[in-house]
């Protein structure tokens, strides 16, 4: 699938292209499953064009599939291995991709394709974001715009953690429950305030308690403020989150589905200079390929073992991508979509046997 024309989803159509031959240092994956990001409808849109994006560009950011020919200089014991690959910025919406062979990750028996281009690029995310915050036990977690893919890694990651508490945004109560069965023990809506229908003060309050553990989550009790803010969002009501943090909190912006913040945020950064507050950008482009690698693989093992869980919005065949940035686009989507080139009958079929 390419971009043919910059614009709507519509802008996007199935092209047929020779098989590409690895070059050395390169596998060749035959594609059973592509994630479809944010990332990806930016690119679609234009909106990135200043960035070198150009029509006629493949988009796609994570495959998994089987590795069928390596190039000079790679390992052939790849043939034929079930893999994870991180396709950068483009080139994943295809039956066929090449990839540098340090992109590439063997997937664990029982975990899905479709599972792992759900978890590979968001959990990474997640996991470093929340380093990146240096979170900590017993702290208290907000992540802004949780029912997408790296929201829904924060929130189980925050949870599993020891979070004091996990609260999220979301825009409907029937996500809220979702995020909840996550690990979410607070549910705001996009401004801020209560978002899960219950009865209740609007907004934030007095300090959240530690949710008992193994016991049903508290639903009073939302924390006055934050040691830890996970955005996803940015855009203009940044700043109305940003004042949530606690004394010595940390937000940490992770991505921007919203835009930019207001021109002035800086001002506000140092409005709270009496509070000792941090703001940070945070891209998994600046960690080492080794320990993006080894967080994967452990994040991978844990979903094999049922501890995380990968949550797939809807598995599409690939020549429906138009149909799958429109779900994006209408913001219809909670977690991920995922293209199946071989049929989303033959990856749901995978899918069931690996769960
Ligand atoms: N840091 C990195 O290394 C890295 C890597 C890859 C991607 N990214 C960035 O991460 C972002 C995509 O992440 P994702 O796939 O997890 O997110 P996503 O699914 O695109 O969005 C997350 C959630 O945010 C909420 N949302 C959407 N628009 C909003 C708005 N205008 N105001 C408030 N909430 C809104 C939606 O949930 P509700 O409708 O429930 O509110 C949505 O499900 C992009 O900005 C991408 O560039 C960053």
């Amino acid at each position: 699938m390419s971009i043919q024309t910059f614009g709507s989803p519509d802008g996007l159509a199935v092209v047929d292209l020779p098989v590409p031959a690895p070059a050395a240092g390169q596998v060749l994956v035959t594609t059973e499953a592509v994630g479809v990001g944010g990332v990806d409808t930016l690119i679609r849109s234009g909106a990135l064009a200043a960035y070198g994006f150009k029509e006629g560009h493949i988009p796609g950011g994570e495959v998994a599939g089987t590795v069928t020919a390596v190039g000079d200089g790679v390992d052939p014991s790849w043939l034929g291995r079930r893999v994870w690959a991180f396709t950068g910025t483009g080139g994943g919406y295809a039956e066929q991709a090449v990839v540098p062979v340090e992109q590439v990750l063997l997937l664990p028996d029982g975990l899905s394709s479709a599972a792992a281009v759900t978890l590979g690029s968001a959990g990474a995310v997640a996991h470093f974001g929340l380093r990146h915050a240096r979170f900590a036990p017993g702290e208290t977690v907000l992540v802004r715009g949780a029912a997408g893919g790296i929201g829904i890694m924060a929130v189980q990651l925050a949870a599993r953690g020891g979070a004091a508490a996990v609260a999220v945004t979301t825009s409907s109560p029937e996500r809220g429950e979702r995020l909840r069965r996550l690990g979410a023990t607070h549910v705001l809506n996009r401004s801020g305030g209560r978002g899960d229908g219950a009865s209740g003060r609007d907004g934030a309050h007095e300090r959240g308690r530690a949710p008992e553990s193994g016991g049903a989550p508290e639903r009073d009790g939302t924390p006055a403020g934050y040691d830890v803010i996970i955005d996803v969002v940015a855009g203009a009501d940044m700043p109305s989150f940003f004042d949530r943090l606690n004394p010595n909190g940390r937000m940490v912006a992770v991505g921007a589905v919203a835009g930019q913040p207001p021109a002035d945020f800086g001002t506000r950064i140092m409005t709270e200079f009496r509070k000792s507050l941090s703001f940070a950008a945070f891209s998994a482009a600046t960690v080492a390929p080794a320990a993006l690698r080894a967080v994967r693989a452990e994040q991978f093992a844990a979903a094999a073992r049922g501890e995380i869980a990968a949550v797939v919005h809807e598995l599409l065949p690939l020549d429906h991508a138009v149909l799958a940035h429109r779900k994006m686009d209408a913001g219809e989507v909670f977690g991920r979509i995922v293209l199946a080139p071989r049929g989303a009958g033959a990856a749901s079929a995978e899918r069931r046997k690996a769960s």
